[in-house]
Formats: structure tokens, C-alpha cells, sequence
């Protein structure tokens, strides 16, 4: 080893003992003809000192070193002068004067500064990404990822499961997510897609008898990116047999519980809280709701249908829904603050929202007039509301409206600064609609893939009220983050003629889609289930934040290209040649 200790080690329990250290050059700083060295490692960063009485060459060799260089410096360790110490460095009690420096490699003066203090612009941070992940800051992000990691694998394997990998290159199986394909050099004309998930794989595992099945499983999905979606992620994926919702809930929490404890020593209660679809859709306007904070939505249909209000009452007249959210004392809110919630509604394709204030026991804007005093009142008991309140309102089709609404919710809560830290609000989401209607292809869809369950009491209502009828369908949300999903699945034939009926599609058609799996599933299936949990949103909210892109080493930015590595890059000649293509680029309109 050229080292004897880590920058991160050495404290005066080695006192006047001889060590040798290796690393980067952190800062350099001239005192009164001293050198000082902050050298740095993964591990931290030790004070280095070149004193010219001590020895003259050492420091004058000392003089020239730049920033990023790599050195390797034995010395001796002493107490630094009193008043000097650093209280925040394990090595801040102590120094090592330099008795040999030899430069391991020179570095051109980087295009920014190593330091958590003063980051750089994204597209730099991205390009010389390399250089970024020297950053403390960056090191702690790997390190936590990589604790979690490991703790998931013991938890897993000591509840049987068995970490299988599967297929990178696969045939476009149904998922939703639009997928990334790669041309077959050896089939021309044919082409491989990438797994969105490894879904169909980790069913056939159970057709083949592996019971538990897990994998750290790498995603891939060519969607628009946000700051918790890349286009390439993992996820703690698994699959269980002979089981019903509750054993994967268990499994699910048994993870969670055991990684915070692990990596945060943090104990998380469990069984977490469960909310059905239906309830978080109607009270927090979210299929994920964040419940660190209160201001729940509350349902005015009834009440407003009876006003003279157009807007609501055509809304009402079509079968919509009208929400009512009581922003506490936000009564002085300017013009702007409510144009503000109004643009945050649009956006979730609402029309706009309405809104009034509470004012000596009334409502007050310019739609009060269309409420009768009668129907005020009955607004101010149902939403509580107290004088200086504003409520705001929407109105449309139930989850439209809803989320627009929870959308304007999670702006008041972070505006009202009513969301404190430190607190981790796990629920389970469950008994999610199977099906929904869509409109253009005027027919039934479904809403996650056909191979999830309904639930056991409505079998019955798969022919006759498809919209009723709900899946066995289960999402961890963390902190208003959808952190998993997952679903106990079909297994037999009949079942998933049933299922597949309602949206339109004969077995026999569905087998020309999905034929492996449904093939696999005629040589006996056991009944299974599973989930996978967003590992790079578990890890990044583990670390107190939502942008995935902090605890992936090589992200993509937003525009799913990678400055590092320039990906993605063009066909050149020699490549179509290679796979037989003749590339045309057409339009998109
Ligand atoms: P789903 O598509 O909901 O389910 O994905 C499961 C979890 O993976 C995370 N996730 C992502 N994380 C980062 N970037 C992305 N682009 C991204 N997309 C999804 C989320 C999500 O909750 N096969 C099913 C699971 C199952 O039924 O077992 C699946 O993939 O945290």
C-alpha cells in the first residue's frame, strides 16, 4: 500500500508516530513561509504542513503544488498550535509535518472548485462529473446508497429471498412506460428492447419455482425526466409465491424498517398507516399525499349545486365534482399569491380555480353574490372556515379536480411553511380503480398492468361496473413521494379472460401480445405477487432530498443527455452499415 493511513484517520492517538498519507491537494495556504496542505480522500481531509526548518527540499517542492494534484506525504504526527484546532474534522485536533512529499500526478487547475460550500452551475457539475463526486458532500451520497444497498440485500436474503438477475435485452412486454430499443446486429431489421422493468421476468421466476425472488434491478424508460425520474434507475424489484397482499405489505415494510434502522438508526413504526385510492384522491387531492402536513380538501358538490353559480352547476350537471380548500388566514393573500394558485391549477388542467374570503361570518369576492346567506353559512360550517380564511375551489371531473387541488394544496403547505423536517410519513395507498374509461379509443383501459388482481369482493362487478371495481393494487408513499407499487397478480387462465374481457381484448389476442407469460402461466403458476420500491428515491429522501440525480453517480440531465459522456450520440455510416439500417429521420409533426 503507498498509504498507511486514510485522510479521514488520524487523530493524537497516533501522536509523533510516522505516517504516510495519499490524496488530493483540498487548499494550499503560505503562513509566514509554512505550507499548509488540506489533503484529501474519500475519507476526509487531513492538515499537511511543509516547514522549511523541518526540512528544506520537502518544502520547497511544497511551493508548487496546485490544486487537485495527487501527493503522497509521510510525515509525523503533531498537535497543531493551540487555537488552531478544527473541531469539525476528526483530524482537526492534529497535523502531519511532511518529512517526504513525492507528486503522483499533476491536474490541470479544474474547471471549478472542489467544495460543498460553492457548487457549480448543473451542466459543469454534470460534465466533470468525475470531479463533482470528489466533493464530500457527494462521497456521503455514495456511501449512504451504498449502506442501503447492502442492508436491503441481508434483509432480503434473511427472509429467503434469492437475488436472480434478468435479462438487459428483452422482447417490448406491456408496462406502460415507453421503452428504449437497440438494433440486433445478427437480425437486421429486428431490434431488442431494454426492460422497463423486469416485470414478466420475475413472474416466469415464480412459474419456475423460485418462490422468492429479488434483484437490485436496473430500469430503463425513455420518458421525460423530473427530479425524481431518470431514464435509467434500479429498484429494490421482488416477487413472492403463495401469497396475499398482507405478506408482500409485511415484506415491503420489513425492508424500509431495516434499512433506516441500518444505515440512519432510525426506528420506523409499523404496520404503516393504509388509505384507500378513493380517500387520498378526496382529502389531499393525491394518490400520493404528503401527510406531514394537515389542510385536507373537502368536498362541497352538494352544497354548491344549489347556488347560482354557473360554473359549478354545469360542472355539477355533467357528473363533476367541486373541492373546497380552506387556506387558514391567507385571507390578505394579494392578487398575484392567488394568481400564483390559479397558474398551479392550470397547469393540472383546470380551467381556473374560484375563490372567496371569509369576512364577518361571510364570503366575500365576486362569486359570493351567487351564494345565498343560507348557502354561505352552510360552506363557512362544512370547511370551518374563520374570518381571515381564504377558500379556494375547484370544479370538474372528480380526479381532475382533486388534483388540481392537492397541486395548490402542496404549494400552500411548502408557502405556509407547514411542512417541518425530519419527519417520515409512510402510508400505503391501496384499492386502486382496475380500470378507466378513455375517452378517444371510447372504451375501457386499464390503469396498471392487466395481470394484477381484482380484489376479492369485486369479481362480480368486472361485467357488469368495470369503473367499481378495484385492483390489488398497493403504493408505499413517503413524504408525498410515491416511493413503490406493486400488485398480487393473475395466475390463471380464466381469471385473465375475465379481466382482459372488459377492456376489449380476447385471450387469444392477448396472447399474441404477452405470449410468454401467458404461455408459461398454462404449466401451473402459483398465485403471486409483488413490488418494487424506487431505490434511488428510498436513498435520495433517506438523504433529506427529492432530486434522484444527488445519489446516482452519472445522471442524465434534464433533457436526457449526458454532458459527460455526450449520449447520446449520432449514427454514423459505419454503425447503420454495421446493422444493416439506412437512416431517414422523419419529422415529427
Ligand atoms: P412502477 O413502474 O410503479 O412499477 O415502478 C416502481 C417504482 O420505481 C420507481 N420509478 C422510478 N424511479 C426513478 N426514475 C424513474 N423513471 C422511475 N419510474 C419508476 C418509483 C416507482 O414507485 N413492475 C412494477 C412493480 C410491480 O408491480 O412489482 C413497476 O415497475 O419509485
Amino acid at each position: 500500500m503507498k498509504r498507511t493511513h486514510t485522510c479521514g484517520e488520524l487523530t493524537k492517538k497516533e501522536l509523533q508516530k510516522e505516517a504516510t498519507l495519499c490524496g488530493w491537494v483540498h487548499t494550499r495556504r503560505d503562513h509566514g513561509g509554512l505550507v499548509f496542505i488540506d489533503l484529501r480522500d474519500r475519507y476526509g481531509v487531513t492538515q499537511v504542513v511543509f516547514d522549511p526548518s523541518h526540512n528544506k527540499e520537502v518544502h520547497k517542492n511544497a511551493e508548487h503544488l496546485g490544486r487537485e494534484f495527487v501527493l503522497q506525504v509521510k510525515g509525523h504526527v503533531r498537535m497543531r498550535p493551540a487555537g488552531m484546532a478544527n473541531s469539525k474534522l476528526i483530524t482537526g485536533e492534529i497535523e502531519l509535518l511532511a518529512d517526504s512529499l513525492e507528486i503522483l500526478n499533476r491536474a490541470e487547475t479544474p474547471p471549478f472548485e472542489i467544495d460543498d460550500r460553492n457548487v457549480a452551475a448543473e451542466e459543469l457539475r454534470l460534465k466533470y462529473r468525475y470531479l463533482d463526486l470528489r466533493r464530500p458532500t457527494m462521497q456521503s451520497h455514495l456511501l449512504l446508497r451504498h449502506k442501503a444497498m447492502q442492508a436491503v440485500r441481508e434483509f432480503m436474503s434473511s427472509q429467503s429471498f434469492m437475488e436472480i438477475e434478468t435479462p438487459m435485452l428483452v422482447k417490448t412486454t406491456p408496462g406502460g412506460a415507453r421503452v428504449f430499443k437497440a438494433p440486433s446486429r445478427t437480425h437486421p431489421g429486428t431490434f431488442f428492447s431494454l426492460p422497463e422493468s423486469p416485470q414478466i421476468y420475475k413472474q416466469l421466476l415464480m412459474v419456475s419455482g423460485c418462490d422468492r425472488y429479488f434483484q437490485m434491478a436496473r430500469c430503463m424508460r425513455d420518458e421525460d425526466l423530473r427530479a425524481d425520474r431518470q431514464c435509467e434507475f434500479t429498484q429494490i424489484d421482488l416477487e413472492m409465491s403463495f401469497v396475499d397482499m398482507d405478506d408482500v405489505l409485511a415484506i415491503g415494510e420489513g425492508i424500509i424498517k431495516h434499512v433506516f434502522k441500518k444505515v440512519l438508526s432510525v426506528d420506523i413504526p409499523t404496520p404503516f398507516q393504509k388509505m384507500t385510492f378513493h380517500d387520498a384522491m378526496t382529502k389531499y387531492g393525491s394518490d400520493k399525499p404528503d401527510l406531514r402536513f394537515g389542510l385536507e380538501l373537502v368536498e362541497v358538490t352538494d352544497i354548491v349545486k344549489h347556488s347560482d353559480f354557473g360554473v359549478f352547476k354545469s360542472v355539477v350537471d355533467k357528473k363533476g365534482r367541486v373541492f373546497c380548500l380552506k387556506a387558514p388566514g391567507c385571507g390578505n393573500f394579494s392578487r398575484g399569491e392567488i394568481e400564483e394558485m390559479i397558474d398551479i391549477a392550470k397547469l393540472h388542467k383546470l380551467p381556473g380555480l374560484a375563490w372567496m374570503k371569509a369576512e364577518n361570518g361571510k364570503l366575500e369576492s365576486n362569486i359570493a353574490k351567487y351564494f345565498s346567506e343560507a348557502l354561505q353559512k352552510q360552506l363557512i360550517t362544512a370547511i370551518d372556515a374563520k374570518d381571515g380564511d381564504l377558500l379556494l375551489f375547484s370544479a370538474d371531473q372528480y380526479e381532475k379536480a382533486a388534483n388540481a387541488l392537492g397541486q395548490v394544496r402542496l404549494h400552500l403547505g411548502r408557502k405556509l411553511n407547514l411542512i417541518k423536517d425530519g419527519q417520515w410519513k409512510f402510508l400505503w395507498v391501496v384499492d386502486f380503480p382496475m380500470y378507466e374509461w378513455n375517452d378517444e379509443a371510447n372504451q375501457w383501459a386499464a390503469r396498471h398492468h392487466i395481470f394484477t388482481r381484482p380484489h376479492d369482493d369485486d369479481w362480480d362487478k368486472l361485467e357488469t361496473n368495470p369503473a367499481a371495481v378495484r385492483g390489488k393494487l398497493y403504493d408505499i408513499v413517503l413524504n408525498g413521494v410515491e416511493l413503490s407499487s406493486g400488485s398480487i397478480r393473475i395466475h390463471s387462465k380464466d381469471m385473465q379472460e375475465r379481466v382482459l374481457k372488459v377492456i376489449g381484448l380476447t385471450y387469444e389476442e392477448a396472447t399474441k401480445r404477452f405470449d410468454f407469460l401467458l404461455e408459461a402461466f398454462k404449466y401451473g403458476a402459483p398465485p403471486h405477487g409483488g413490488m418494487a420500491i424506487g431505490f434511488d428515491r428510498l436513498v435520495a429522501l433517506m438523504g433529506g432530498q427529492n432530486d434522484i440525480r444527488e445519489f446516482i453517480a452519472f445522471p442524465r440531465n434534464k433533457s436526457t443527455d449526458n454532458p459527460l459522456d455526450g449520449s447520446p450520440q449520432p449514427w454514423t455510416p459505419e454503425f447503420l452499415k454495421d446493422y444493416s439500417l439506412k437512416l431517414e429521420i422523419v419529422q415529427k409533426k
